[in-house]
């Protein structure tokens, strides 16, 4: 069963690990914002990120006084050791390797000063509804959660869920163009779903480092829950408007539409053909079905704090793509 830290209890002593992935680093980017407020922030990465990310560890050390811990994710030792000193972990490690937080979580569960675990979660939720048991990308994080919630005696948890990043779903077409996305310069897009209604909520990059700091600064709201959490919720149809609104008021012409039916094939051909885009392709699927809507969102239960608008992030992305206004 996880514990429940006392009440006075405030994070103090943090560690990262995959701070400067995806994600991480938006993370860390945060907790170094209010770096005041904590009295170590510490960071644990392999030896070949030290090796390839050196200038970037150096500013780290010398001017956001975070400590940088060199190790490998596997070895018990350094990671004991790397947990001295240490009331919280916060892990934002990549896809691949989900289901090595297991040992990390154990550990951090024997060492006498971690009180509270945030395993890299940060997208869909997992638990939506009954079927999301059997989604083959949840595989991994479901047996952390289960880890988490049967096997630890004396540690909090809290899973901070965001759906998905604007900046990776609307921003071109990184998946190809069926499964979704616009380009502002050629003025282009491709929406998913019946004409693109179906609503979707995201959480921006940015706003998941704002997201995980706020819960940093409501422990005991947090403890042992999942914190549903977005920046804001519109449908394809709705970002299409807005690019429209903000490259010129007129309609675009070349705007296709990927509805459910044809995600659900591109996606089975996607894990027939053992393409390592599959896991993309079922979360399209599952965020246009409406896994991502809830009755209620958490942001107020860690303090509402300010966060990105979909104007703001389409705003970046017709600048950064160039587009002719
Ligand atoms: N909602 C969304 O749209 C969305 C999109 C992308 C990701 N996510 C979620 O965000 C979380 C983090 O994903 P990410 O894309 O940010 O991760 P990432 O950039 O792929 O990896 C993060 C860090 O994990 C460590 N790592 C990666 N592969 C490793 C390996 N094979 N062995 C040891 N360490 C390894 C590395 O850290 P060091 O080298 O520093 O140790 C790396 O910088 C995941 O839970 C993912 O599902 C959500």
């Amino acid at each position: 069963m996880p514990s429940t830290p006392p009440s006075s209890f405030r994070p103090r002593n943090i560690l990262l690990f995959g701070a400067t992935g995806n994600i991480g680093k938006f993370i860390l980017d945060a907790i170094v914002s209010a770096r005041d407020e904590f009295s170590r922030v510490a960071i644990f990465t392999s030896p070949a990120s030290a090796q390839s990310k050196a200038s970037l560890f150096n500013d780290l050390k010398t001017n956001k006084r975070v400590e940088v811990i060199t190790g490998d994710i596997a070895n018990e030792k350094e990671v004991t050791e790397a947990y001295k000193g240490i009331d919280t972990v916060i892990s934002a490690l990549g896809r691949t390797v989900i289901e090595a937080q297991i040992p990390l979580i154990r550990l951090a569960d024997q060492a006498s000063d971690v009180k509270w675990f945030l395993p890299s979660e940060y997208g869909t939720d997992i638990k939506y509804s009954p079927a999301s048991a059997s989604e083959k990308p949840h595989q991994g994080k479901l047996k952390v959660r289960a880890y988490l919630e049967n096997e630890t005696k004396d540690l909090a948890h809290t899973y901070v869920v965001t759906g998905p990043y604007p900046e990776m779903y609307i921003k071109g077409f990184p998946m190809g163009r069926e499964a979704g996305g616009w380009d502002a310069r050629e003025k282009k897009a491709t929406l998913l779903g019946e004409k693109g209604q179906d609503p979707v909520s995201f959480t921006t990059m940015k706003d998941v480092g704002t997201l995980v700091l706020a819960t940093l600064r409501h422990p005991s709201v947090s403890f042992n829950r999942a914190l549903k959490v977005n920046s804001f919720t519109t449908t394809p149809a709705g970002i299409q408007a807005e690019f429209e609104k903000q490259t010129g008021g007129q309609p675009w012409t070349d705007v296709q539409y990927t509805p459910l039916p044809r995600l659900r094939e591109l996606e089975q051909q996607a894990w027939a053909g053992g393409s390592p885009a599959a896991a993309g392709w079922t979360l399209r699927r599952i965020w246009t079905e409406g896994g991502t809507l809830y009755e209620k969102r958490d942001n107020d239960v860690i303090g509402n704090p300010k966060l990105t608008t979909l104007e703001e992030v389409v705003k970046d992305i017709v600048s950064s793509q160039g587009a002719k206004l």
